[in-house]
């Protein structure tokens, strides 16, 4: 059975695709690992605390646990990368380097997920192509375009077996994102089970790639089971599920949700770094070298989000403050 180590296990992706690899390859056979003690709680199983800027540590763990499979999800997102630059480039660039060394050291695959950020303003931003000049403007997207590069190199000059895809914005009801721009798809069905209402740090028109998670998890766990005689391009894939803008996204919420409203109040930061991404990406390669496909549109994941609103609503039916705005 393969055994797997997570890195930024608590995170986004991490929460969730934890318990996909458990379910493929048995408990025991993957190791979550975070910076946070938290996450240990929420996961379970075999928990190691780790920081992936320190290499020596990284190392130990690897060396410990021989993972065929390292996933290194631990990074800091869009708006916080703009924020606090010096600590992105550690821990999104100087923690790959560590993840890369102990891989090469004691033979891991490495997958790595780099993101619709990894392009900048200098291409046109509709429908871009696997191979696309990349020239991200923002510290998130710098260091996911160097971070596919490094990959590329550590499979050529050492043949470590990397892999990566370029994620759109992914959107998911059971651990929150943190400081990514496309986080207000999250934060917006978040308010809608709350208050009922959303103010949107975006322009209503401002379009972007998103996927649901059950989708982005599948597509990890498929590009890393791939045969890798067809993997031309591994670092990394273009793939998306859906297009929308929040206005749309609030059309499609009001369907299920009548009384929900979204106002707009423009943040500069967040829509500068929105406005430097792609609209939509082609994801042509990964369909045709791994069989890629999404299963859930945009109709699909709002049905499925507000259900799970649902749920936690009359879960928590006795609380004092119930979800007043989600019908049950
Ligand atoms: N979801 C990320 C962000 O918004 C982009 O990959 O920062």
């Amino acid at each position: 059975m393969k055994r797997t180590l997570v890195i930024g296990a608590g995170g986004q992706v991490g929460t969730e695709l934890v318990v996909a690899l458990r379910a493929l390859y048995g408990q025991e056979n993957v190791l979550a690992t975070d910076l946070s003690t938290d996450a240990a709680a929420t996961l379970g199983g075999p928990f190691a605390p780790l920081d992936c800027t320190d290499g020596e540590a990284l190392l130990a763990a690897v060396r410990r646990f021989r993972p065929h499979t390292v996933f290194h999800l631990a990074a800091l997102l869009s708006v916080t990368g703009e924020q606090r630059p010096r600590l992105a480039y550690r821990v999104n660039l100087g923690g790959l380097v560590n993840v890369l060394e102990a891989a090469r050291s004691e033979r891991s695959a490495v997958f790595f997920p780099s993101s619709i950020a990894s392009f900048g303003p200098s291409i046109p931003l509709d429908r871009v192509p696997q191979e696309a000049a990349q020239r991200p403007v923002t510290m998130y997207g710098i260091t996911k375009a160097a971070g596919e590069m490094i990959c590329d190199f550590y499979h050529l000059r050492f043949g470590v077996d990397t892999r990566g895809v370029r994620f759109p914005g992914l959107i998911s009801h059971v651990a929150e994102p943190g400081g990514g721009t496309t986080d207000y798809a999250v934060d917006a069905f978040r308010e809608a089970g709350g208050r009922g209402a959303y103010t949107c740090p975006l322009r209503p028109d401002t379009q972007l790639d998103m996927m649901y998670m059950p989708d982005a998890v599948r597509a990890v766990i498929e590009l890393m089971e791939a045969d890798p005689r067809r993997l031309a391009h591994r670092n990394a894939y273009n793939i998306t599920a859906m297009q929308f803008t929040p206005r749309m996204l609030a059309a499609e919420m009001r369907r299920h949700l009548p009384h929900f409203r979204m106002d707009y109040r423009v943040d500069p930061l967040r829509q500068g770094i929105a406005d430097s991404w792609p609209r939509r990406i082609d994801d042509s390669v990964a369909r045709e070298e791994w069989g890629w496909k999404p299963e859930y549109d945009l109709a699909a994941m709002t049905a499925e989000m507000v259900a799970n609103l649902r749920r936690r609503a009359s879960a928590s039916s006795d609380a004092p403050n119930p979800h007043p705005t989600v019908p049950r």
